[in-house]
Formats: structure tokens, sequence, C-alpha cells
């Protein structure tokens, strides 16, 4: 099955939201209250991320979130996004999708553009290429871009790391230099340019209440959403 974004008015069909942003911006948060949003308009919603939501997925996340994997060469960390990609749309986007289930994934195909491609330097038409593989015309019918200054997100990241809300043995990338960090956040930004339609820029430095309406009010406008809460 190809998927074309679908139209909302009435009925929705397919309705697939991504999550995207640099590390320690609220994504994971915001998810929460969407999904509950989604709900209370009568959608059911299934919430997902990368990497790491099927059984394969989670053995590829240790590998590639891993601070020890110093050495992971980044084609090899480029492949194994991929893999992990590929399981995820096989066993969990389709399946939630064809069911008429809304689904909201913490990051997709734009981190690889952005992480391995913009940050690390890995060759964008290589990536393109490897994404026309893998995921067979699924795009996000709109992404979420949570944009925040890197010193501030990385802060927030290291405190869930050292609050113990986040494992010290997921931490490779928050361990990457503030230099790499920026050059994530401009390639999110460029992408954001380059899908207008698609991508909102979602300012993630006002509280949570302010960033959620952002959320909201943009859902509502593009879907014709009614809520009962
Ligand atoms: P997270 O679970 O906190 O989002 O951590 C996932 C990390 O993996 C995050 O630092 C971004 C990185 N990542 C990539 O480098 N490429 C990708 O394709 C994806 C999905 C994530």
């Amino acid at each position: 099955m190809k998927h074309e974004p679908a139209l909302f008015k009435n009925g929705f069909k397919f309705m697939f939201i991504t999550f995207e942003g640099i590390e320690g911006s609220g994504k994971t948060t915001q998810m929460e209250h969407t999904r509950r949003y989604l709900e209370a308009c009568g959608k059911p919603c299934v919430t997902t991320r990368e990497p790491g939501d099927t059984r394969i997925g989670r053995q590829i996340r240790k590998i590639l979130l891993d601070p020890e994997n110093r050495d992971l060469a980044p084609e090899a960390e480029l492949f194994l996004y991929a893999a992990d990609r590929a399981q995820h749309i096989r066993e969990r986007i389709r399946p939630a999708l064809e069911a008429g289930h809304a689904v909201i994934s913490d990051r997709f195909s734009d981190a690889t553009t952005v992480y391995q491609g913009h940050a690390r330097g890995l060759d964008l038409s290589m990536i393109r290429d490897i994404h026309t593989q893998v995921l067979e015309g699924l795009t996000p019918d709109i992404t979420f871009l949570f944009d925040l200054d890197p010193v501030v997100g990385l802060e927030r990241a290291w405190a869930a790391i050292d609050g113990g809300k986040r494992p010290t043995g997921e931490s490779r990338f928050e361990q990457e230099t503030l230099a790499f960090h920026e050059k994530v956040r401009k390639g999110y930004l460029i992408l954001a340019e380059e899908y207008p339609e698609r991508i909102v820029i979602i300012d993630a430095s006002v509280s949570e209440a302010l960033v959620f309406e952002q959320i909201r009010s943009t859902l509502e406008r593009r879907f014709s959403l009614v809520h009962s809460i």
C-alpha cells in the first residue's frame, strides 16, 4: 500500500504525525498531550518512537545509543537507523494506520536526514535513496519541529539523565559536542524551509501549556478537529 497524505475534513483516513527536534526539546511530554487531545476528538491514537519501538528495534536502539559505541562508523549508524525504521513501518506504523488509528511518532526519517546527513556529514542524496527503499512512499502528514537553543536543550537532557529519568546507557548523542547539536538544529530549520507545508516549527522555549497550544491550534486548523475537552 502506498500512503497518500489524506484529506481529513469529516472522517479523516490516515493521520501520521511526527515530532522532531534536538535533545531536551520536550517532544515526549507533548506527544502525550497530543494523544489525549486526538482521542478527545474521537480519533484513536497510537504513540511510537524511533529508534526502538519493536522487539528488534529495541536491540538496534541499544547499539545506537550506547555511549560505549564511540567507534560506530557513521555509515553503520545510518543503516542501523534505516533497519529500525523498516521494522517500525512494517510492524507498527502501517498496521496502525490501516486500522484507522492516528500514529504519532517520536522521530522519523527527518531525524536521519538531519543527524546523519547535516550533522555527521553523510551524503544527503544517499540518504534520500535509502529512504526511497525503506519508506515505500510513507510521508508524515504533519511534522512538528521543536525548535530550541541547544544550550537549553542539552541542559534539560542532562538533567533528565542525572535525575534518572533517562538511562545513562542511552546518552551517546547527548555526549556529542555543542557544535554537533547546533548543526542538528540548523539542519532541521533547513528541512522546514524545504517542506513548509508539512513541517511546522514549534517554539519549544515557552511553557509546556504554550507549547501544546501551538500544536493544538495547528491540528485544529489543518484537520478541522472538534474536541470534547
Ligand atoms: P531519543 O529517544 O531521545 O529521541 O534518542 C534517539 C537519538 O537518536 C537522538 O539523539 C537522535 C538520534 N537519531 C538519529 O541520529 N537518527 C535517526 O534517524 C533517529 C530516529 C534518531
